[in-house]
């Protein structure tokens, strides 16, 4: 039995040592020392033995059994450092390899330009107030003197959720909540999203408006013009040309439109200005007394003045860009240049 435990000894060594993958070599083990291996099917024999020679073959086929596992081990570690040491070799680093870019996020250019011009009405003693986008007739337009068969209403059609409830077509609404629940005086901006039925180049259904409203006992037309001018001038240069024209609006009196000169050709007169150098920026006007009358204010102690400006115009002119439409396809070749 002994020459025989000697002999697969040696016939596993042999077969190890040709031995070049892993898969190869724990062959050897399963084919050796497996519970149906070589070396146990003939241990299985050792009580056919006589009793001296028992523990002497016995120690043998231990030490063989000990010495072929720690071969085997032998054979794995030196098969997989090969290995390791092979794929090093080809997997070579370039490290002037360029990069790759992880997409980083950014503002939306009408976020940005909002943000903007939120800042620069801060700077100016302004707060922040907001209003709900679903109104009642009566705060987008009753309360802001258009009655229900004005005239003035053909310009602000809108989505309708019933008779009394609509999305609303401007942030003037806002205003009336204010001085609702506040008394003068009154320095605030209020931006947020207003919806109109209108599609085209300049027109989407939803758009981005900041109101502004400034209320106490010495506000002038003077004030409105000089808050305005600094504004303009603070988003499209100090050198920007500005102007106030007559206009009509049933919440402000006197009301205003104020232009400045147009960005394209500095006033010269361009296709983007129709030839005329100048560019509507917003609307303004010194409130109605009729408005202060309904908010419960005196309008003999009261002056003030409004103003509302559309962001998505303002980002147009300052980037230069003719589809107002561009800022809401979220196309990511259009929105990268910001
Ligand atoms: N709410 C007006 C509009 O959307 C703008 C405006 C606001 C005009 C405040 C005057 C005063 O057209």
């Amino acid at each position: 039995m002994k020459e025989e435990l000697e002999k697969l000894f040696g016939e596993a060594l042999g077969n190890l040592k040709v031995a070049g993958e892993e898969s190869q070599v724990t062959q050897v083990r399963t084919e050796f020392l497996g519970r149906k291996g070589k070396i146990t099917a003939l241990l299985r024999g050792l009580a056919n033995v006589s009793p001296e020679q028992r523990p002497i073959v016995g120690r043998l086929a231990n030490e063989i059994k000990l010495s072929l596992e720690e071969k085997i081990r032998e054979s794995l570690a030196s098969i997989q450092a090969r290995k390791r040491k092979e794929r090093l070799l080809h997997e070579k680093l370039d490290i002037t390899l360029p990069g790759r870019r992880v997409p980083t996020g950014r503002k939306h250019p009408i976020s940005e330009v909002c943000n903007e011009v939120i800042e620069i009405f801060l700077g100016l003693g302004f707060q922040i107030s907001e209003g709900p986008e679903i109104e009642s007739d009566y705060y987008n337009f009753e309360a802001l003197n258009i009655p229900k068969d004005h005239p003035a209403r053909d310009m602000h059609d809108t989505f309708y959720i019933s008779d009394e409830i609509l999305l609303r077509t401007h942030t003037s609404p806002v205003q009336i909540r204010l001085m609702e629940k506040q008394e003068p005086p009154i320095q605030i901006i209020a931006p947020g999203k207003v919806f109109r039925c209108d599609s085209d180049v300049s027109h989407t259904p939803m758009f981005h408006q900041v109101e502004g409203l400034m209320v106490g006992d010495n506000i002038t037309f003077g004030d409105l013009k000089g808050i305005l001018t600094i504004f303009l001038h603070e988003m499209f240069g100090a050198k920007t040309k500005v102007r106030f024209r007559p206009s009509f609006f049933p919440f402000t009196e006197p009301s205003a439109e104020v232009d400045i000169a147009c960005v394209m050709c500095q006033g010269n007169g361009c296709r983007v200005c129709s030839s005329s150098g100048w560019m509507e920026i917003l609307g303004a006007g010194m409130v109605d007394p009729e408005v202060f009358r309904i908010v419960g204010y005196n309008p003999n102690e009261v002056v003030g003045f409004a103003f509302g400006l559309g962001i998505e115009r303002i980002a147009m002119l300052k980037y230069g860009i003719s589809d107002i439409r561009l800022f809401f396809e979220n196309d990511m070749r259009f929105l990268g240049q910001f």
